[in-house]
């Protein structure tokens, strides 16, 4: 399999192993659907994400107890209905507990996935984290979920180096299609080995929580650093975790000005000085880290 190429062209988009290209800056949707109160609004929210441009969604059954999976179905729906996309032009990702993650378990959480999203297929189906189920089990029930075309892409969350490693030595492990990590400036253990690994493999990594929920957009320091480049803290972050080939990024934005500004974080090729300045804030790791998770 080919490495991971760089230069600019790598920086707005990903490519899967089977070649397909997608966006590197997506939508996470943690927290919505919690609150039937604000349902319109945050449906309405996810819809302006797709009229903006937005073309990844990250979503989880976990969230809101599968609420946030209706709404982005709901968003999607509107959006599909108003002609702003199609289908086929949105890569919708969602997660299965580990609890489900069983072979007939996984059949018939994907099937509630769909129904809340109000769709036929999930486009990337994760296993969230690792639980007690055997890992060959989950591979082989994500692997009849993609042949039975109800997914297009399997892959896996929260998994460090040794989990990846088991996960390749697994019949038809190496299928799969991404790795969905805690990534960002203050949290940048994966960066000494999960990553430059990950990258030899062509094995996207999708970082969650780039935004470090909320407190890099905060960060007085990173908005000094920013706020000369024409930038906010929230972009330069952004434009930080995606400096790197093979990497993806999907915060959550429940405010139209925060989807606008960050859509534009995927345009922006962080000068070395500033990527200096970076490590000076947030040292990257001198040895081995255990996985950060949120
Ligand atoms: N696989 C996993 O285990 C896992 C774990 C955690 C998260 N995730 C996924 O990753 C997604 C992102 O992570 P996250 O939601 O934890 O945190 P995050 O994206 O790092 O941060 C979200 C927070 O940042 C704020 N924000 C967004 N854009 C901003 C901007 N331009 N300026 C200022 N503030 C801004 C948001 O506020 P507003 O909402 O007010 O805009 C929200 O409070 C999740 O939604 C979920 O889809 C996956």
């Amino acid at each position: 399999m080919p490495a991971f190429g760089s230069g600019p062209e790598y920086m707005n988009h990903v490519a899967l192993a089977c070649g397909e290209r997608w966006p590197a800056l997506g939508l996470g949707t943690w927290r919505l659907g919690e609150d039937n109160g604000l349902q319109a609004q945050e449906v309405a929210c996810v819809r302006e994400a797709l009229d903006l441009g937005y073309r990844v969604i990250d979503t989880a059954e976990m969230y809101g107890d599968g609420g946030a999976e209706r709404i982005a179905g709901k968003a999607l729906a509107d959006a599909m209905r108003a002609g702003v996309v199609q289908r086929e032009e949105v890569f919708v990702v969602s997660k299965v507990y580990p609890h489900n993650a069983s072979l007939g378990g996984v059949q018939l959480a994907c099937d509630r996935s769909l129904r809340r999203l109000g769709l036929d297929h999930i486009d990337l189906y994760l296993l969230h984290w690792r639980g007690s189920v055997p890992l060959a089990e989950t591979v082989e029930g994500f692997a009849r979920l993609a042949a039975s075309g109800k997914t297009r892409h399997w892959g896996v969350s929260n998994f460090g180096m040794d989990d990846m490693r088991e996960l390749m030595r697994a019949s038809n492990g190496a299928q799969c299609a991404a790795n969905q990590v805690y990534y960002a400036a203050s949290s940048r253990g994966v960066e000494f080995d999960l990553l430059p690994w990950m990258q030899q493999r062509a094995l996207p990594m999708m970082a969650y929580s780039p935004l470090d929920c909320g407190n890099l957009a905060r960060d007085m320091r990173l908005q000094a650093l920013a706020q000369p480049l024409g930038l906010s803290a929230a972009q330069l972050a952004l434009a930080w975790v995606l400096r790197q080939p093979g990497v993806m990024a999907i915060p959550k934005a429940g405010q139209p000005e925060h989807l606008r500004e960050n859509l534009r974080a995927a345009e922006f090729a962080l000068a070395a000085s500033t990527l200096e300045a970076v490590d000076q804030l947030f040292p990257p790791p001198k040895n081995k880290q255990a996985l950060a998770m949120i």
